[in-house]
């Protein structure tokens, strides 16, 4: 495909943003909405999909068409053109945490390990259960408020098999088993909540360190008995033993996302995370990510003392008034 193709007579393709392992993506000009820029991500692009690939997606689409949270970037739209499947998403123009590979900072991390593990929890929690499979840099998106968002989520390994057998490893980077746990490398390719918590443990180690782990072979090295390399750098020992659990051998041993939010609020309390993101997004939300600080470092909650200040003038004032009269 070109740029400046109107696709599906309704999209304008602007820019290529990238192949994954079964699609592209664009970033496009909605016609039909006078020129939103959105992200478009076609499937099988050269020959399409045949009838039992194109209802395989769109029942995996409506199974998570209704998810509704900050922390999921849910696609908008789901059509299909030519035998090619596409989703429309909202574009971010920040891209993904890809870009801050190796030179992540301990308080963002905190701030993705949170924002993750609460997408993870939300998709886990669904009757069935979604298990990502994928969680890794490219599909951890920044969202315009700066805070972090799960993509690419609720292709099952059915659909996976689907696409490969049509669209064959055309675009294959063979890049994902850097963040994959160990289990999914058995024969069977087992695939539980933890081996997600597993794959986020990866992304962070990546992020900070500039490498996986593993290297490209991920979990797999750990089944011939490699250790858990220790992070190198100047991070918390929060932050290192975390990263351990979460890249522990046994699926059982790793922590659980609630853990891993309680332990992100606990280091923003103790100031070592993030209180540098834009509150009003938390704000009326019944969950206790709230931080009392907004971008510009202004403090939203009124203290004792500023009342104590506020009595103090009044009284002050007072005895002048009643003196000058
Ligand atoms: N909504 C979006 N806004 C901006 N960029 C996006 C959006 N969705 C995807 N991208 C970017 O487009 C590129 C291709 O994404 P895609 O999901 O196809 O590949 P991937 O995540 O690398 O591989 P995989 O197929 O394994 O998911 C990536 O660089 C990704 O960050
Ligand atoms: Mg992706």
């Amino acid at each position: 495909m070109d740029s400046n193709t109107l696709f599906h007579e309704r999209y304008r393709l602007e820019k290529f943003l990238g192949s994954g392992t079964y699609s592209e993506v664009w970033l496009a000009e909605d016609e039909i909405t006078g020129g939103t820029k959105v992200a478009l991500k076609i499937f099988a692009t050269e020959n399409g999909l045949d009838d039992y690939g194109l209802n395989m997606f769109a029942h995996e689409f409506s199974l998570v068409s209704n998810i509704n949270d900050p922390y999921i970037l849910r696609p908008q739209h789901y059509d299909v053109c030519n035998r090619r499947p596409y989703l429309v998403l909202p574009y971010c123009k920040d891209g993904s945490v890809k870009r801050k590979t190796g030179r992540l900072e301990e308080k963002e991390a905190w701030n993705i390990i949170a924002d993750v593990a609460h997408g993870l929890s939300v998709l886990h929690s669904m009757t069935p259960p979604i298990i990502h499979q994928d969680i890794k840099p490219d599909n951890i998106m920044v969202s315009d408020a700066g805070h972090y968002m799960i993509t690419d989520f609720g292709v099952s390994t059915h659909l996976n098999s689907t696409l490969r057998r049509s669209v064959g490893d055309k675009y294959s980077h063979g890049g994902t088993r850097a963040y994959m746990a160990p289990e999914r490398f058995s024969r069977h390719k087992t695939s539980v909540m933890a081996s997600d918590i597993y794959s986020l443990g990866a992304t962070l180690y990546d992020l900070l360190s500039g490498e996986p782990p593993f290297g490209e072979e991920g979990g797999l090295l750990q089944k011939s008995g490699a250790d858990i390399p220790e992070l190198e750098g100047n991070f918390s020992s929060e932050l290192k033993v975390l990263l351990e659990k979460c890249l522990a051998f046994n699926s059982w041993e790793r922590p659980s996302t609630d853990d891993l939010i309680q332990k992100s609020n606990e280091m923003k309390k103790k100031s070592i995370g993030g209180v540098s993101r834009k509150t009003e997004f938390f704000s009326g939300s019944d969950n206790d990510m709230e931080d009392n600080t907004d971008t510009s470092g202004n403090n939203n909650h009124l203290t004792p003392i500023y009342y104590v200040s506020l009595s103090i003038i009044g009284i002050v004032l007072g005895v002048i008034l009643g003196f000058v009269l």
